[in-house]
């Protein structure tokens, strides 16, 4: 531990060696250049001359209103378009228009990105108005269109445009030039699947989409929001530049509980810390100087269009906790330092809000999306004993003993209180609250992963109890009927692997994420912010969003669930204190015959290469030398560890450097 306060800063400043190159590259979804070109021609109208050398270096022409050419960039993007005008007439006058899902390809509107209305085009076009100029030219900054896969360019007047050389410059990771440069790999042949590479295009899908999600502090969605038609992403939203924030097209706003899931994800595959260190500084800059209360998100939109300060007590206690995990990843020690009193301040105002029955009632009942949030709710209080169990650690961190240990008390009080009050025995489920047998994806899910259960049996009951909520598009959440959420998700696909059902984690993922990747409504790259129950687009209609299916977002760093899930628990990788000076490697084969990758911290690379069978299992391991941890093996037998037999059962100590440790039952 006393190494990594030595090596604090190092985390943001360390010298870039990264993933190891290898076939898993193939699978990399990000560019190779900043400027990307479309691919294909999707659709044409009217007359359109030459419009295939749009795809090299040629020209097109454009005759006529209404004629129009839909170029497909192949996956998502965002960023500025730019072109040349070759030749135009005093009248020419072209328009263009967005959209991730090929289901809003239209001359008409752009998916909406501003405000969900029921008739799809509150965005409408952008507009290049008469007279034209011959030359190069590029869309204003403001106009910026943070995620499409699909531009379409129109012809507005009756007169001809000839065009040629459309790109567009990307603008997400503003801080970095080459987006395939990883720090993390993973690497596994899925022997079920219809598809075998999909493990590796799932975890590289998560890597790629968090990626479009890391924007510059001064490109944010502008609040209050611009009148229809229009859109504008100029608003500064944040302290320091660049800022994680949920989507790529929309909200483009830092909103503390997508970071739940987005961050594992960054640290496992970019370790691009730094726009997640900004984003919490914007949340704690935030807080209430009086009661503690954080925002439900980040400035303008929270305080602006949504509630400002202590609006959610789930969210507030999605920013404490995502401070832990900044901490834990980057060993920042100088940050948790200047941050402590406005952490502490945070905890207590959560710990003023459990009652005489020992547990919290959410006052502030907004949340991810979900309905009947509110008073002793099961989803908030397993995430307020996530925030005591990671305050006590810490604190002790801090050498704040007397911190620490009230923080301890006060997790196990609450952890007892909890099964009493919310277990239902019958359903082998925890319900909502203590007036429904509504047994929610949320709370069940978080309650296992963050260890409120009390035994392995209730874990397990659990993770079959989620099942009943799944159909053949994924899990509908009961709390938000209707709905697929793949941000709970990512929580439930945790809890499958933690209470020990590894092949119906599996299975979940393919049946959920299986959907989002390859549906030809998505964008087949990134991943969706959510999905109805019958796999349509209309998520949240009677729920926020009004009926719009184009308001969804196809590129929501919160359903990344899976890329951490992969590496943390199919590979078994994990960091146990900041920057894995201890770490844990605990593999779940998971019916696959076999799993490689790893990730890199401030001390160096950590790589497993494991392969499994009936009787035997073997791993070689790489940690950097002066960290230590311990190997839990997924099967017992005559364990060997760098060719000599070790008397152990299941579990191994080791300390950092190459490893090799075989077990034969
Ligand atoms: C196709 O282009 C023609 C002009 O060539 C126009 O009249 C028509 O409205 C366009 N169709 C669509 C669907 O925009
Ligand atoms: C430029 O466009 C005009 C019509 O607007 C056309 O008459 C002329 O031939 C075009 N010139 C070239 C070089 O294509
Ligand atoms: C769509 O609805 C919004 C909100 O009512 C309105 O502002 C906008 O003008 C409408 N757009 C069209 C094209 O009707
Ligand atoms: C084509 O577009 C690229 C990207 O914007 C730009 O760098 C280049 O100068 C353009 N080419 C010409 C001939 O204008
Ligand atoms: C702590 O909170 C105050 C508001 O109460 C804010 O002004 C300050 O920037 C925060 N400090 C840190 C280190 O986040
Ligand atoms: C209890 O949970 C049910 C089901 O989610 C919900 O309908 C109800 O509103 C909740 N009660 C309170 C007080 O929030
Ligand atoms: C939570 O607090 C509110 C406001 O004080 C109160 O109305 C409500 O009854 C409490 N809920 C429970 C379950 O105690
Ligand atoms: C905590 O105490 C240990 C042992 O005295 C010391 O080495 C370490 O620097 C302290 N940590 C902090 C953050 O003060
Ligand atoms: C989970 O909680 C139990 C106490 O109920 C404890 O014994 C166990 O170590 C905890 N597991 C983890 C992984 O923290
Ligand atoms: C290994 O054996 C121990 C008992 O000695 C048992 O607790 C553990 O679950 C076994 N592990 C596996 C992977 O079977
Ligand atoms: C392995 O498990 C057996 C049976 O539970 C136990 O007796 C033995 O002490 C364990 N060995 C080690 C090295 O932990
Ligand atoms: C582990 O192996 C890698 C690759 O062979 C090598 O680069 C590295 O130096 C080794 N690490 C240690 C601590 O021996």
């Amino acid at each position: 531990m006393i190494l990594s306060f030595l090596v604090a800063l190092s985390a943001v400043t360390a010298v870039f060696c990264g993933a190891p190159s290898g076939p898993w590259d193939a699978f990399n979804y990000a560019p190779e250049s900043k400027i990307v070109y479309p691919r294909a021609i999707r659709e044409l109208n009217g007359t359109v001359l030459n419009a295939g050398k749009l795809l090299t270096s040629g020209s097109a022409t454009l005759t006529g209103s209404g004629s129009y050419v839909a170029l497909d960039f192949g996956i998502e993007i965002g960023g500025l378009i730019s072109l040349n005008f070759d030749n135009v007439s005093s009248s020419s006058s072209i328009a263009l228009s967005f959209t991730e899902s090929p289901l809003f390809i239209s001359p008409r509107t752009s998916d909406d990105s501003v405000l969900p209305t029921a008739n799809m085009s509150y965005d409408g076009v952008l507009n290049i108005a008469a007279p034209l100029e011959i030359g190069h030219w590029t869309m204003p900054t403001a106009r910026l269109r943070g995620g499409f896969r699909y531009l379409t360019i129109v012809s507005t007047s009756d007169d001809s445009v000839t065009i040629s050389n459309v790109s567009c410059a990307i603008t997400f990771m503003p801080h970095v030039d080459n987006l395939r440069e990883y720090s993390g790999y993973f690497y596994a042949s899925d022997p079920v699947y219809w598809d075998s590479n999909f493990l590796i295009k799932i975890w590289y899908s998560g890597a790629y989409t968090v990626q479009t999600d890391i924007i510059a502090a001064d490109s944010g969605r502008q609040v209050p929001f611009v009148s229809s038609p229009g859109w504008s992403n100029d608003a500064t939203i944040g302290v320091a530049s660049p800022v994680i924030v949920d989507g790529a097209k929309r909200d483009r706003d830092i909103w503390p509980g997508d970071m739940g899931i987005a961050v594992p994800t960054q640290f496992v595959s970019t370790n691009d810390l730094i726009a997640t260190r900004n984003a919490l500084e914007t949340l704690f800059a935030q807080q209430n100087a009086e009661t503690g209360a954080l925002p439900y998100c980040g400035a303008p939109l929270c305080g602006t269009f949504v509630p400002p300060n202590g609006s959610s007590d789930t969210y507030h206690a999605w920013t404490i906790i995502g401070a832990y995990n900044y901490y834990l990843y980057s060993g920042d020690t100088e940050w948790l330092q200047k941050t402590w009193s406005n952490y502490t301040k945070a905890v207590r105002f959560l710990t003023n809000k459990v009652d005489d029955t020992g547990l919290l009632n959410v006052t502030a009942p907004n949340d991810w999306g979900r309905i009947g949030q509110g008073g002793h709710n099961s989803e908030a209080n397993a995430i307020y004993y996530k925030v005591l169990t990671n305050s006590a650690a810490l604190a002790s961190l801090l050498n704040d003993t007397e911190l620490a240990t009230s923080y301890t008390a006060n997790a196990s009080a609450l952890k007892s209180v909890y099964n009493e009050a919310f277990w239902l025995e019958d359903e082998g489920m925890y319900r909502d609250n203590e007036t429904t047998t509504l047994c929610p994806q949320d709370g069940n899910s978080l309650a296992v992963l963050f260890n409120v259960t009390e035994s392995a049996e209730q874990a397990s009951a659990i993770s079959e109890g989620l099942t009943r909520n799944w159909n053949e598009y994924g899990a509908v959440s009961p709390e938000c009927p209707d709905t697929i959420a793949p941000y709970i998700g990512g929580f439930e696909l945790q809890a499958h692997f933690v209470s020990g059902n590894d092949e119906r984690a599996l299975e979940f993922l393919r049946l959920q994420w299986g959907y989002m990747l390859y549906t030809n409504i998505s964008v087949q790259s990134t991943l969706l912010e959510g999905y109805t129950a019958n796999g349509s687009l209309y998520y949240r209609s009677a729920n926020g969003y009004n009926y719009d299916a184009s308001y969804t977002s196809h590129a929501h760093g919160w359903s990344t669930g899976p890329t951490s899930a992969l590496t943390f628990y199919v590979l078994g990788l994990t960091v146990t204190s900041p920057q894995g000076q201890t770490w844990s490697i605990a593999p779940h084969t998971s019916g696959l015959p076999s799993a490689q990758g790893g990730f890199e911290t401030a001390l160096g690379w950590f790589g497993v290469d494991w392969a499994s069978s009936t009787d035997a299992f073997s791993m070689s391991i790489s940690t950097p030398t002066g960290t230590s941890g311990v190997v839990v093996l997924p099967i017992n037998g005559t364990v060997t560890v760098d060719g000599s037999v070790r008397q152990v059962n299941s579990t191994v100590q080791l300390e950092g450097g190459n490893h090799t440790v075989i077990v034969r039952a």
